[in-house]
This record gives C-alpha cells, structure tokens and sequence, in this order.
C-alpha cells in the first residue's frame, strides 16, 4: 500500500526551501509537546494517540451497533460542527454521487441539527413520514441549542411512530461518558449509547464514535479507516526526519506562505466527492486557528466547476492566497472517450484518453497557471479515494493542525469565539439566566 504524498516544489518561486526546512527543528518540539502534553490546550490531546487506542473490540461494539440499524431506511444523524463534519465528510467522499436514487443494502444517512432552518425541519420530517428510520444524536457537551432542539421535534415524531419502547431501540446516543443533559435523558429513556473521550475536542473527534458509528451505518470499512490513520501516525512522529515527515511539511509550508503575507489558504479538489472533506477541513483549521487576531483563513472550492466562478479571483484578484491540491491519483472507474467520425464538437483530439486524463490536464494547467498568477501552491495525492487513505488524510490534516496552531502559537484545541454569537441569540430568544443580556442587547435594537 503507499502513502499520501506532499509535494511542496510549487511554492519554491515564492519561498525558499530553507524557510520551510528552517522551522524543521521548532516543528519536531511542537511534535514533541503534542506527545509529551506540554503545550497549550494539553487537556484536548486524547486524539493524538487515538488511533492505536481503537480496539478489535471497539471497532465490533460499534459495527454491532451499526448492524442493529439496519432494519432502517433512513438514520438520521443529529448533531453540529465535530459532531457531524467528520462522518458527512467521509460518506459523501465514498458514496456514490447519485446514491438517492440508487438500490442500496444500508440505510441512508442523512443529517439534521447542522442548522436550524425551519424549511429543512419540515422537509426532513415529510420524507421520513412513509420510511423506516432512526436516529444517531451526537453532542459531546449534551446542551448545543441547534442539535437538542432538532432531537426534541424528531423524538416525538418517531416515538409516534414506534411508541416509546420501539422508538428507544432505534436511537443511539454519542455524548459525554457523565455530563449533560443528553446523557441525562439517554439513561433515562434507555437508549445505547457510546461516549466522547473526555480529552477529545469535537473536530478532532472523527475517530471515536461520533464519526465512526455513522460511517459504519453507511455501511463503510471503520477498520480501514482507522489502519490508514494509525499508519499516517507513524509517519508523523517527532522522530521520523523532517523532510519524510508529510505533516511537518505541510504546517511548515503554510506558515512559511502566511509569513510572505499568503493568509488565505485555498483548498482545491478535481473530485466533487470531496466537497465535504474540505468543509471538515475548513473547521479543524478554521475553529483551531482562527484566535487572538492571527491564523490562516481556510477557503476551499470545488475544480473545475469553480474555475468557472471563483477561478477568475483565484487568478487576478488580491495576492494573498496560497492553494492546496488535494488530488486522487487513480479514478475508481474508466470511461475512454470514442472518436467520433463527424468531430462536430472537434473533441477528436482526446479520443483513446479517460476522462480522468483530461481532469489531471485541468489541474496541471491550473496549477501552472496559478503559480504564474502569484498563487503558491502545494499539492497532496492520495493514491485512492478509499477509507484507508481518507483514515491517513485525517490524521494528517489533524497532526499538521496541532503543529501549525504552535507555530502560531495560540491554544489550537479550544474555541471561545463560538460563545459570542450564543450569548447574543439567547439573549434575544430571552433565556432563563440571560436577563442582563436581553437588556443590553435590546437597547443596541
Ligand atoms: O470542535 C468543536 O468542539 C465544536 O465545533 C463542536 O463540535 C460543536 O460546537 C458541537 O458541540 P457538541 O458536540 O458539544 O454539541
């Protein structure tokens, strides 16, 4: 099996291979403090070992469990930012694009508390009215408004329907081993349930449960996913030289950019399949980043749809961007494009090539053109798109986040951004505890 590989030549027009190979020795002792627990947020770092801590056991407890929902049609899998990214990234990177409407042996996964439209609620609740269905709630604190209120519409509705012992067998609970209120109501209405380490912050929280337990229900390879990570760990730790090291690489690089002024990272795909790993990668490093005036902004796009919008701004608008290719070497499938005897459309040029080839023409020229627009780029290639490489990519983008948030040195593991706008909405909704608020922000309306 190979490696997911890191190719950072394309941003050497712009730095110079000793800036990147200039934080090598900063790098391994951020490394290190992420091992040793000696850097900031070091009561979040459960996830660095977490790979090798998931057992034969662990991963049949959750597979039986996923099994057990297979009398669904639909699982609906409840639950907001960690709590959902994870799982709806890697589903939608290994199912098929037209899953809908296609046959299928597991149940369909679909999400709800990821927002709180009304339009979406209603949608949700007609399409499950004449299926099969259960529900997989996710909080790690039990008390996030837009989760619990979808869970409490959605309870009703499939207790009406199974009544509430039937109902119980078909929700499984993912939460905090002893805190809040959804653990509370969990062991009140008997429902399985799995817990969230405590020292496992959501985005970083893919491998437990949270993600595991959706993406087995969807009927993926949880062990595979879960080897490709151990394997990206081994190729990650303070010990294995710089240069050899992908993570080290990468957070190295994109801090070296962000120092030329390149505070925009763009995240680039020639695979729609992957439009969600970019948003899961978007929070890790967004929510991670993202503090005390400093960070990269993490932006992603979907090639070549995008080239045809965002490409031109990419190009020619402001110079503060660096791009990150994220490339599958090898499409599942073969469609080799027919000579045509008219060639009305003049496309006989590419007869005898895959559709692939085109594709990785599109992306060389991009790239090409890119860098010559003042773009830097660096490209990451997965060998497949399966869930043994997606298992190394996690890890990946996982460990490369703890070391870019030292380089920058803010705390990469917690969030206290994300309070601002809660304090505000439960101010305005007039929340018991909240009467100080309500009256300061009523006299800014
Ligand atoms: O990364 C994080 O910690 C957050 O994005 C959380 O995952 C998100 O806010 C949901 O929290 P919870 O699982 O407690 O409902």
């Amino acid at each position: 099996m190979g490696n997911i590989k890191i190719d950072y030549s394309k941003a050497l027009g712009f730095i110079r291979k000793e800036d990147i190979a200039g934080l090598g020795g900063e790098v391994k002792s951020h490394i290190e403090a992420l091992y040793n627990k000696t850097g900031k947020g070091n009561d979040y770092l459960g996830w660095v070992n977490l790979p090798n801590s998931i057992s034969y056991e662990n991963i049949n407890e959750i597979n039986k469990t996923a099994t057990s929902l297979n009398n669904c049609e639909v699982v609906v899998v409840v639950g907001i930012g960690g709590s959902y990214l994870g799982s709806k990234a890697v589903i939608e990177a290994l199912s098929d694009n037209f899953e809908m409407l296609k046959e299928r042996k597991n149940p369909l996964i679909v999400f709800a508390g990821q927002n709180i439209s009304e339009d979406y609620m209603t949608e949700l609740r007609s399409m499950l009215s004449n299926k099969s269905w259960g529900i997989v709630v996710i909080s790690k604190s039990g008390t996030t408004t837009e989760p619990a209120l979808a869970f409490r519409i959605l309870k009703t509705d499939i207790e009406k329907k199974y009544g509430k012992q039937g109902a119980a067998k078909r929700i499984v609970a993912i939460t905090d081993a002893k805190k809040g209120a959804l653990r509370v109501l969990a062991k009140k209405e008997g429902y399985k349930t799995f817990s969230i380490p405590d020292d496992v912050g959501g985005r970083f929280s893919v491998l437990t449960p949270v993600g595991l337990l959706p993406i087995a229900i969807a009927g993926y390879d949880i062990a595979q996913l879960v080897k490709g990570a151990v394997d990206m760990k081994k190729q990650t730790e303070a010990d294995v030289p710089f240069e050899q090291n992908p993570a080290a690489v990468y957070a190295a690089t994109r801090n070296a950019l962000l120092r030329i002024g390149k505070g925009i990272e763009v995240m680039a795909n020639y695979n729609p399949k992957l439009h969600y790993f970019a948003e899961w990668w978007k929070q890790l490093y967004g929510e991670s980043e993202g503090k005390e005036g400093k960070g990269i902004f993490p932006a992603s796009v979907d090639f070549t749809s995008d080239l045809h919008s965002m490409g031109q701004y990419i190009q020619e608008g402001q110079r503060n961007i660096f791009e990150t290719v994220v490339s599958i070497a090898k499409p599942d499938t073969k469609i080799v494009i027919d000579n045509d005897a008219d060639n009305l459309d003049g496309l006989n040029y590419l007869s005898g090539k895959q559709i692939d080839d085109v594709n990785k023409m599109a992306e060389l020229g991009t790239i090409l053109a890119h860098i010559d627009g003042g773009v830097p780029n660096i490209r990451i290639e997965l060998p497949l798109l399966n869930e043994y490489y997606l298992g190394q990519l996690i890890y990946f983008y996982e460990i490369a986040c703890g070391i870019s948030g030292y380089i920058l040195n803010v705390n990469p593991f917690n969030q206290p951004g994300v309070e601002a706008y809660k304090k505000n909405m439960f101010a305005l909704l007039e929340k018991p505890g909240f009467e100080k608020e309500t009256k300061a922000i009523k006299a800014k309306l």
